[in-house]
């Protein structure tokens, strides 16, 4: 039994795949109509032509560095300093219109700097997507908070609220929220949510850098937001990571906790410029080259994140008139952007063909395509380990949203450089194993 998709735009959506109504729809309750090629071929899964041939090298390259970056690094090579990282933070604040920011080594020690700035009572819970990673939570140990596990809605793979709401105990002090693979959460549901049970938002936006939610970039909705600029991510800075704050306070705190020689540059008044030269015990600056990298993708992320979103909005907008092939539903009022891979779901009993099936066909066909099965983050031996936990972490005993997903979910590359051949010939590869859907059954 599949969870029920309560947004009514995904439903009228579904309504008019699955009565073929849409104009590029080829399919009548899986016959074939005329004027469809790719539908009359033979499978190459059973000996016809292959529908994809143009060659894929170098489609995904990422991260990409220009004469720019190599100057630059260049010039730091010849005159050594930590000059670009107040550079780099600049142009973050500038980019991000917010009033702190602190770069780091990566995003997990942007992250766990975030939450020693939480200075929560030991104890205190933090609801955390169980679709998601295990960065910004297994720190919580440090610090005695405790993470409880959330369900994620498995049309877009983010945080479910509902879930959220059944979770909350007396304890419950923060939620964090994490943009899973280039899709904003409902940011917008999240803080009120927050504001009606008092609990501080807060953000892992490693995954969506730019992505924005009702016209505001994410990393400004949560009181305090992670960053990794780890080399994959849609802003790469090899390794290395950024935190923003909206707050002094949580600002000075979480620098004093992995940065020696800053606390005296703190205003008077501030309580953590006692802290120059012991801060508490962490070092976690970030290194210049990266700073240097990261200043100059962030110069480019926008036009890149337009262009990618662009190219896979052509395919996808394609390939979703198929029965049972969906997206990750992007509510109205978000703007997304891709990372690493182009996510979507068959609904094998709408597809009338196994996603296993549909995979083989699609593979077959010259498709770079696989099941995506996310490792649940409760299921790792740490959080169950009382040794390494003075206040255990909360596990569910049910995720039906997280194996909704690992049970639809099918991974396509996200091209990083215009594939016009590639986007063409996957739309007629996806056409034709849909076609002959009836053979796959
Ligand atoms: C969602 C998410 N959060 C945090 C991190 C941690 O970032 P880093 O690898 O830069 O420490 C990652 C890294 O892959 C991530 O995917």
């Amino acid at each position: 039994m599949e969870k029920k998709h309560t947004h009514t735009e995904a439903t009228r959506r579904d309504f008019l795949k699955t009565t073929g109504a849409l104009g590029a729809g080829f399919y009548l309750g899986g016959a074939m109509t005329s004027g469809n090629a790719q539908a009359a071929e033979a499978l190459a899964l059973k000996g016809g032509a292959k529908a994809v041939t143009a060659s894929a090298e170098g489609s995904t390259r990422w991260p990409i560095y220009g004469s720019e970056e190599i100057e630059a690094v260049t010039a730091l090579l010849k005159d050594p300093g930590y000059g670009p990282i107040a550079e780099f933070e600049e142009a973050w604040k500038v980019f991000h219109d917010c009033p702190f920011t602190k770069a780091h080594f990566n995003g997990t020690s942007a992250l766990t700097s975030m939450l020693f700035a939480l200075d929560l009572p030991a104890g205190s819970e933090v609801l955390v997507a169980n679709y998601s990673t295990w960065f910004p939570v297994v720190p919580m140990r440090f610090f005695d908070l405790v993470p409880v596990f959330v369900d994620v809605n498995p049309y877009t793979m983010n945080l479910d609220l509902e879930d959220c709401a059944k979770r909350l105990t007396g304890k419950t002090r923060a939620i964090l929220a994490v943009h899973w693979f280039g899709l904003p959460c409902e940011m917008d549901d999240i803080t009120a949510f927050a504001k009606e049970h008092d609990l501080i938002v807060l953000e892992d936006a490693s995954h969506a850098h730019g992505a924005k939610v009702n016209g505001v970039r994410i990393g400004n909705w949560g009181r305090m937001a992670g960053f990794s600029l780890q080399g994959s991510k849609p802003l790469p800075a090899i390794e290395g990571g950024m935190a923003m704050y909206k707050d002094r306070g949580d600002f000075e705190r979480a620098v004093t906790y992995g940065n020696y020689e800053l606390p005296n540059t703190f205003p008077d008044d501030s309580p953590y410029r006692k802290y120059q030269g012991t801060a508490f015990g962490s070092k976690l600056r970030i290194h210049p080259v990266a700073a240097i990298l990261g200043k100059f993708q962030l110069e480019k992320l926008e036009e890149r994140n337009a262009a990618g979103k662009a190219q896979m909005k052509k395919l996808n907008d394609r390939i979703t008139q198929l029965p049972g092939l969906t997206t990750q539903y992007v509510r109205e009022g978000i703007e997304r952007v891709f990372y690493s891979k182009n996510m979507l779901f068959i609904d094998e009993a709408k597809a009338g063909m196994s996603r296993e099936n549909a995979i083989a066909a699609l593979q077959a066909e010259g498709v770079d395509v696989t099941a995506f099965t996310w490792t649940l983050l409760h299921t790792y031996p740490i959080f169950g380990e009382s040794k390494y936990w003075r206040q255990m972490p909360v596990l569910p005993d049910a995720v039906p949203g997280c194996d909704q997903a690992n049970r639809q979910a099918i991974q396509l590359p996200y091209w990083t450089s215009d594939q016009p051949e590639l986007v063409e010939q996957y739309g007629d590869a996806f056409e034709k194993v849909w076609a002959n859907r009836k053979s796959l059954a």
